[in-house]
């Protein structure tokens, strides 16, 4: 099979969907992998070149057997993109333990386990891996105790993973989008934090799901085939300006 295969995880809506879709686009067929099972058959059965695999990126189970099921469909795996996660906002002293370990299971173990599990498939194909973090990785913020811990651990372990598979021909990347208006994001912004994001962004608006996908996408294209080991932030500016304060406009 000459194909190129992808697994998306997190891919039954929001920027996971939108990835799929443009990978799709590009003559590429994709696992769509989710926990969420009644949405991800909805998805899956309004889109040729995809399989859907209900399976959870947290569970060492599911994930091998995400692997499985996607090489017995396609035969091969060229990329993986590391998109499935949570996003749990409070102050520090209200953060259970449970909030922190929900946040990392799906956020850092997820991202750990399921490129673990690929590794073998990927040195097949010297495949690429891409793994969604956040602008909350890059920057701290209030609120974001486990979430931006979750995500700058993700872009640590973005560099590890490129570092040791790179003498394989594994490409390890990462994107880490600025707000997009996906369910994630809206369970957490009202009306208020929106519009100060529009201030603190130079492009003065949030991304859309396919801007973000169309980066992944060439990411995990041959056309990025010298590029590892890098963190991307697809984010309208916000990342490069912090001292972008909306009273120094003009
Ligand atoms: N939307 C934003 O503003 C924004 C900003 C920065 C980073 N991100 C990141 O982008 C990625 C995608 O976010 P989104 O906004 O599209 O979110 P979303 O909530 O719309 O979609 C996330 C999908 O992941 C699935 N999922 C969650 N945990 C899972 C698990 N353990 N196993 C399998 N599937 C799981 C959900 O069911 C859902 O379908 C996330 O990693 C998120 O942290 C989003």
């Amino acid at each position: 099979m000459t194909q190129k295969v992808a697994i998306v995880t997190g891919a039954a809506r929001g920027i996971g969907l939108a990835t799929a879709d443009v990978m799709r686009e590009m003559g590429w067929r994709v696992a769509l992998v989710d926990r969420d099972t009644e949405e991800l058959q909805k998805v899956a059965g309004e889109r040729d070149n995809v399989l859907a695999v209900d399976a959870d990126v947290s569970n060492p189970q599911d994930v091998g057997r995400m692997i499985r099921e996607t090489l017995a469909w396609g035969g091969r795996l060229d990329a993986l993109v590391n998109n499935a996660g949570v996003a749990r906002f409070g102050p520090v002293e209200d953060t259970t333990f449970d909030t922190w370990r929900e946040v990392m299971a799906t956020n850092l173990d997820g991202v750990f386990l399921c490129t673990q599990a690929a590794i073998p498939a990927l040195k097949e194909t010297r495949g690429a891996v891409l793994n969604i973090a956040s602008i909350s990785g890059l920057r701290a913020s209030t609120l974001r105790v486990a979430y931006g811990t979750s995500k700058a651990a993700v872009i640590q372990l973005t560099k590890q993973y490129a570092a040791e598979l790179g003498e394989h021909g594994i490409r390890v990347n990462c994107v880490a989008p600025g707000p997009v208006r996906t369910k994630l994001a809206m369970a957490v912004h009202t009306q208020e934090i929106i519009d100060a994001y529009h201030d603190a962004i130079p492009l003065n608006r949030y991304g859309s799901e396919r801007e973000l996908a169309e980066v992944i996408a060439f990411l995990c294209s041959e056309k990025a085939s010298y590029v590892t080991g890098q963190v991307v932030a697809v984010d309208g500016g916000f990342e490069s300006t912090g001292v972008g304060l909306p009273a120094l406009r003009r």
